[in-house]
């Protein structure tokens, strides 16, 4: 989705700052950038396609010394890309620079307004009516200040925009449903969508809330109301740090956010359980005791949602994982006793906000698990469960799935109340990070991917707790190799999906432990393997489900509930080695966004 940054600074190379800035967006996806840069006048910058050509095309003297500038990685809803409709856009006279992120809903009767009076537009976006509105506001003899707040009380729909004008020395900024930070520096004020976008500058930031108002000036800052009133805002530092934000020498981040499982594993439980006691200690879930659960939760989320619903049935409470863009608009029934349950690795997916603030609408307590601090879900919901991945840049989700999945099980411990069963899941929680680790130091994961990957499509199976898993894997196939590949619940397959199964087409088939479900799985297996096709067992050698597989990937023996965690990692980096030597884009897929902030 697209990306804002912000930056007025005493000392600074403003233009370093926004190119850079962009650059540490760049993972939110993006088909166009640009910068618009102030110091008496408005010099701007933009171009469809990568930074790479932005920064090609850019004059490195743009602004001068000590402008203020915002700047803008777009992903197209209004136009497709192209110069034209890149941010940022400008008013008439070319003097009002304004960058969004968002949707402005009432753009149609604004822009036939703006034109009726004589305003001419370049661009097909939406956003365009903003410096035009600026402009109107502006003729009318007001501050620059004045006049953006005027321009944005015109306009409807979700948004974060900022602006520079050739009158002011200041970046102005707002934001309505659409994220927008701003990090605090010695002698510089910046602002964007996300901390990433700074982070080597400062980790001081403060959150901005729906319906503020930011004033960045060289080196100060002030945020005020609709009504230009001062609004008290307190400043907090971020745990991340820039190196968490770097490559650190792998050839994509997707690689290095998968080898850093064991740390976000360790990080999300450090503190938070007592083997001896088996007790669960999280602030975000004490008194808790709901009569049911209902998760909303997107894509790789909503697979960590099915696999905690698990949990919470497997602990005697009614729990269902919902599709959050379902429910946003066909809610399910809810009792006093309903706590519904928002996983989103970013907080800002609007799918994901919109059910969640359905679940306020009908009075429910509401607990959000995320990974980022500051995000709307964490400011919205009236509890927070931290899953502490540390910052995740490939769009793909990797380190945040098994944080999530990890947080399930706090949620589940400290719903149980059985002290015993806890005191063995803990033990294998503790051991989880190792155990990860093993499998990243010894995975066959490659030579698989390049064994199969020319296949036309992947089938991925798994009963109960490796059901979520089973479509995960497929997700994360999909998205990054572009390789047709879907999940089924084992069971299934023989319903409808076993008519897609050939010899050319690899299953990959989730099989721990020798109870039930294990041997259940097999018998599916043994459907798939008469007809020809390789399985792939991803098993921890228990059972004999190797007797049926063409490859094995082995994980560790585990507690149940923790195997599908296991087995994710194989997954994880099967997906990654195939779309890998497929030369595919890893960290930004095609078509894809980090935060998809539109419904
Ligand atoms: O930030 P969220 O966890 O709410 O994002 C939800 C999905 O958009 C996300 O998981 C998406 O499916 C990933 N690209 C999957 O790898």
């Amino acid at each position: 989705m697209c990306g804002i940054i912000g930056c007025a600074g005493r000392n600074e190379d403003t233009l370093d700052v926004l190119l850079s800035g962009l650059e540490g967006l760049e993972y939110r996806g993006y088909d166009s950038a640009g910068v618009a840069l102030s110091n008496g006048s408005v010099e701007i910058c933009k171009r469809e396609g990568t930074i790479e050509r932005l920064q090609a095309a850019v004059d490195r003297s743009l602004g001068g010394t000590d402008a203020v500038g915002i700047g803008h990685t777009r992903w197209s809803t209004h136009g497709p890309p192209s110069d034209e409709n890149s941010h940022p856009h400008t008013d008439c006279t070319g003097e009002v620079a304004v960058v969004h992120n968002g949707i402005i809903e009432n753009y149609s009767a604004l822009k036939e307004e703006l034109q009726e009076s004589g305003h001419e537009f370049t661009s097909d976006t939406d956003s365009e009516v903003v410096p035009h509105l600026v402009e109107d506001a502006l003729s009318e003899g007001v501050s620059p200040e004045e006049a953006f707040r005027r321009a944005v009380s015109r306009v409807e729909g979700s948004y974060a925009l900022a602006a520079v004008l050739a009158d002011s020395e200041a970046v102005l900024a707002t934001r309505n449903d659409s994220p927008l930070v701003l990090g605090v520096g010695e002698e510089a004020a910046y602002l964007a969508s996300d901390v990433p976008a700074f982070l080597e500058y400062t980790d001081r930031v403060v959150y901005l809330e729906d319906g503020e108002f930011a004033r960045l000036e060289s080196g100060s800052w002030s945020v005020s109301d609709a009504d230009g009133e001062v609004v008290d805002k307190s400043i907090s530092r971020v745990e991340w740090d820039a190196e968490e934000t770097a490559k650190s020498g792998y050839d994509h981040y997707m690689l290095k956010e998968i080898h850093e499982q064991p740390r976000a594993l360790r990080k999300c439980l450090r503190g938070r359980v007592d083997e001896r006691t088996g007790s669960v200690d999280v602030e975000a879930l004490v008194g808790l005791s709901p009569s049911s659960v209902q998760f909303v939760a997107c894509g790789t989320s909503y697979h960590a949602a099915l696999y905690g619903a698990q949990l919470l049935r497997e602990e005697g409470i009614h729990a269902h994982a919902f599709l959050a863009s379902e429910y946003a608009t066909a809610p399910a029934p809810v009792d006093d006793g309903t706590l519904v349950v928002g996983i989103t690795q970013s907080g800002e997916t609007a799918d994901t906000l919109s059910a969640l603030r359905e679940a306020h609408r009908q009075n429910v307590e509401t607990l959000a698990v995320t990974n980022v601090v500051g995000s709307t879900v964490s400011r919205e919901c009236d509890r927070t469960l931290f899953i502490r991945a540390g910052p995740e840049i490939g769009v793909a989700a990797s380190k945040t799935f098994s944080s999530q999945a990890i947080a399930a099980n706090l949620l589940a411990l400290a719903l149980s109340g059985r002290a015993s069963r806890n005191q063995e899941l803990i033990g294998a929680l503790r051991d989880l990070p190792s155990q990860v680790q093993a499998i990243l130091d010894d995975s066959r994961a490659e030579e698989v991917a390049s064994k199969y990957v020319d296949s036309p499509a992947y089938f991925f199976i798994g009963r109960n707790e490796h059901g979520p898993v089973a479509l995960e894997g497929a997700l994360k196939l999909k998205e990054i190799s572009y390789k047709h590949a879907e999940g089924f619940a084992a069971g299934e397959l023989k319903h409808g999906p076993l008519a897609l199964v050939t010899e050319e087409t690899p299953v990959f088939a989730m099989v721990t432990g020798d109870g039930e479900a294990a041997t259940k799985t097999i018998g599916n297996v043994k459907e798939v393997e008469a007809r020809d096709a390789p399985v792939v067992a991803v098993t921890d050698g228990v059972s004999d489900v190797g007797r049926y597989a063409e490859d094995v990937l082995r994980v560790p023996e585990t507690h149940p509930r923790l195997a599908p965690v296991l087995a994710n990692v194989q997954l994880q980096l099967v997906s990654y080695f195939v779309a890998k030597e497929l030369g595919r884009s890893i960290d930004k897929p095609r078509n894809l966004a980090k935060s998809v902030t539109v419904e």
